[in-house]
């Protein structure tokens, strides 16, 4: 009776692994179109309008034209805007934020 019972348990104890392993679909789904070596999402390789998003990106700057052409350069350059007119950089993670000008100061707005 002991054995049956340990079966038991293990088959439980499997269960919640299989549970707790199926909570992150998300990340899971992610990996998953890596495994295969090939690129399944339907992302065009730059689906930002970079246009669009500095001239919003710049609409407050006290300097529109350099910070557009700053801006489009860092947008290439890491297919990410920060959202708002200032601010937020470090939501375009470290890319956006090692960008430097010729002056060694951070260069995208
Ligand atoms: C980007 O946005 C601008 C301004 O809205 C628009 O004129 C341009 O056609 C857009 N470009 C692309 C590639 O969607």
């Amino acid at each position: 009776m002991a054995t049956s019972a340990h079966v038991f348990l293990f088959f439980c104890i499997g269960a919640l692994l299989f549970a707790l392993a199926s909570v992150q679909p998300v990340r899971v789904g992610a990996d998953d179109t890596q495994i295969f070596g090939v690129q399944l999402t339907a992302d065009p390789p730059s689906p930002l309008n970079c246009t669009a998003a500095c001239d919003y990106r710049c609409s407050e700057s006290s300097h529109p034209n350099g910070c557009k052409r700053a801006c489009g350069t860092c947008c290439i350059r890491c297919n990410c805007v920060p959202p708002g007119t200032s601010g937020n950089q470090q939501a375009c993670g470290v890319c956006y934020a090692r960008q430097k000008g010729p002056d060694g100061n951070p260069k995208c707005p």
